[in-house]
């Protein structure tokens, strides 16, 4: 069935922040940040929303794979958004995009540090079926810097195989939800959110994030990356975006980039 994206609607919203906004809908590609980086290596510095129906090699943080269900076109949104950027500090990029997407869709869905968006489970407590995901890269071109954010979002029913989180979808929540629908919700919200982050960095983004916050007060385990792993219990974020957790020695701010964290 062919897919009805909001491409006009989202371009009205955003051309009088960004003028040289460009919205784009593919049917099929490797990966949309993977275009995008391609396109920002190759000089390309215009502001644009890059939309494929479908991803056959999706990318995940850390090296991962993004697994979208292939079984029809629109039953995952993946997307990415390029622009210039200059914020004053980067950390907590991603947070401030989990809570716009997040505000943008459902009162329900939590947001995982540093990248993931979870829908809690039946029983109210649990949160750990992930919803959807944020891959943000950046690379310099023309003596400035372009970021790249991808976002995937499942949005029909999907197995859990494969996964080392099982799925949530849109469509639990909102169950009239499609891609394009949710494209339409978030597109215009997200790109605010990044311009007003160049101004101010993660710190006004905090209160939203901690609102959904899905570790806090809960036993973690952070591994990976340069230093010791650290377990402890999650207690919110930093003014920077850093996960505090209180361990049984101090609160410990965790900011690497490379590292996992599990609920225990
Ligand atoms: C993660 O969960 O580790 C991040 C997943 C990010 C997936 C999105 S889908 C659109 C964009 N293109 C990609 O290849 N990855 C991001």
């Amino acid at each position: 069935m062919a897919l009805h994206w909001p491409s006009e609607d989202v371009w009205q919203a955003v051309v009088p922040l960004l003028p040289d906004f460009t919205v784009e809908v593919l049917p099929e590609l490797d990966s949309t940040n993977a275009e995008l980086m391609r396109r920002v290596r190759a000089g390309q510095t215009a502001p644009v929303l890059l939309v494929a129906e479908r991803q056959t090699a999706g990318r995940g943080r850390l090296g991962r794979q993004w697994l979208s269900d292939d079984s029809a076109a629109g039953a995952a949104l993946t997307f990415s958004v390029t622009l210039p950027l200059a914020p004053p500090d980067w950390s907590g990029l991603s947070l401030a995009v989990g809570a716009s997407v997040a505000e943008s869709l459902h009162p329900q869905i939590r947001l995982k540090w540093p990248n993931d968006l979870w829908v809690a489970g039946s029983d109210g407590k649990t949160g750990d079926h992930k919803l959807g995901g944020i891959l943000i890269e950046t690379a310099a071109v023309a003596e400035q810097r372009m970021v790249v954010v991808g976002v995937g979002l499942n949005i029909g029913p999907r197995s859990g195989e494969g996964l080392a989180t099982p799925p949530a979808w849109l469509q639990q929540l909102w169950p009239e939800a499609t891609a394009p629908a949710a494209l339409g919700r978030l597109a215009a919200p997200l790109l605010q959110t990044l311009l007003r982050f160049e101004r101010t960095g993660f710190a006004p983004f905090r209160t939203a994030f901690e609102s959904r916050d899905a570790l806090r007060g809960r036993r973690v385990s952070v591994f990976g990356g340069a230093a010791d792993a650290v377990d402890g219990v999650a207690c919110g974020v930093s003014p920077g975006g850093a996960l505090l957790v209180q361990t049984e020695a101090c609160i410990k701010e965790v900011t690497s980039a490379e590292v996992s964290v599990r609920p225990a």
